[in-house]
């Protein structure tokens, strides 16, 4: 999968599962740029391979991650920021990826790694995990979208106070915000059902995994009117896929749908 990798290993726990877990422990997975540099050569490399179905993202049972690397962040000036577009690789790094991403979040996940975690397409995380926008402590502002996807996740009142105050909030805060899908008791428990669901997800028609990805990810950026009509070209447009006359013809015949992922 496009190693060796020196802050993350790319493994497939479960069969059509692939698993990139961030690994730079000694500053709590925080996001320096070799590291995302990594992250974006083993998720295209999942999202080309031809037997993986879906990908989980996650750390150590002690952080998802901490962070951009504020000490590598500390002395860059206004020009290098602007002119190498610090932080732009990082909105595609996971919103390029057509595979669903499932984001198993244990401990911390401030800042860019709150972020990173926004940017998945489903959050699993354990209700102990301390998420935050802690920016503002550091005199400036969220800059991975976290302004923008956490405020459509949790409305913008509670957005204000979390970026605002940059104080954190829990893993079972944030499946009760809407934030996380599902929370569990522990790092084990997490891993166990966030493969579980990834498993699932593998096991269905690619095709109709990736465009049900994709038309749910539209709602974020279109109007409903908008939103509904792109929804029903691509709903037409799987009539046309070998996998969705697999998939209603094995209904009528009371049979397990054998998908050509075509
Ligand atoms: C660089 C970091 C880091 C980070 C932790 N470390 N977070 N290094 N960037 N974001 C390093 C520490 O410097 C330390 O290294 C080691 O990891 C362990 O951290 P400690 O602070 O000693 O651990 P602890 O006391 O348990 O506190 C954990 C913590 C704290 C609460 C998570 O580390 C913390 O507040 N981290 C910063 C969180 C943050 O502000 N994140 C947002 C960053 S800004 P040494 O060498 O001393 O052992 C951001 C902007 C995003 O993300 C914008 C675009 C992406």
């Amino acid at each position: 999968y496009g190693g060796p990798y020196t802050y993350l290993s790319v493994s497939e726990p479960r069969p059509g599962v692939g698993q990139v877990t961030l690994s730079r422990p000694k500053a709590l997975n925080a996001l320096c740029t070799p590291l995302i540099k990594e992250l974006n050569t083993a998720l295209r490399h999942l999202d080309r391979a031809p037997q993986i179905g879906s990908i989980v993202l996650t750390g150590s049972a002690k952080a998802f991650a901490a962070g951009a690397d504020i000490k590598e962040m500390a002395p860059l000036t206004f020009s290098e920021a602007y002119t190498t577009s610090f932080i732009e690789s990082w909105s595609e790094l996971v919103t390029a990826i057509k595979k669903p991403i499932l984001a198993a979040v244990s401990g911390y996940a401030l800042g860019g790694g709150c972020e990173l975690a926004l940017m998945c397409d489903l959050i699993y995380c354990t209700s102990t995990a301390t998420f935050g926008q802690p920016e503002i402590k550091l005199g400036t502002v969220p800059g991975a979208g976290g302004s923008q996807r956490l405020t459509r996740a949790v409305g913008k009142s509670k957005a204000m106070e979390l970026i605002l105050t940059g104080k954190f909030f829990s893993g079972e805060e944030a499946e009760r915000w809407g934030v996380a899908a599902r929370t569990f008791e522990s790092h084990e428990k997490l891993m166990e059902g966030t493969l579980e669901t990834a498993q699932t997800i593998a096991g269905y028609s690619r095709v109709a995994v990736m465009a049900a990805k994709e038309v749910v990810n539209k709602s974020q950026d279109l109007a409903l009117r908008d939103g509904v009509e792109y929804e029903r070209r691509v709903f037409h447009s799987l009539f046309g896929s070998e996998d969705q006359k697999i998939g209603m013809k094995a209904f009528a015949e009371k049979q397990k749908p054998e998908w050509a992922h075509k």
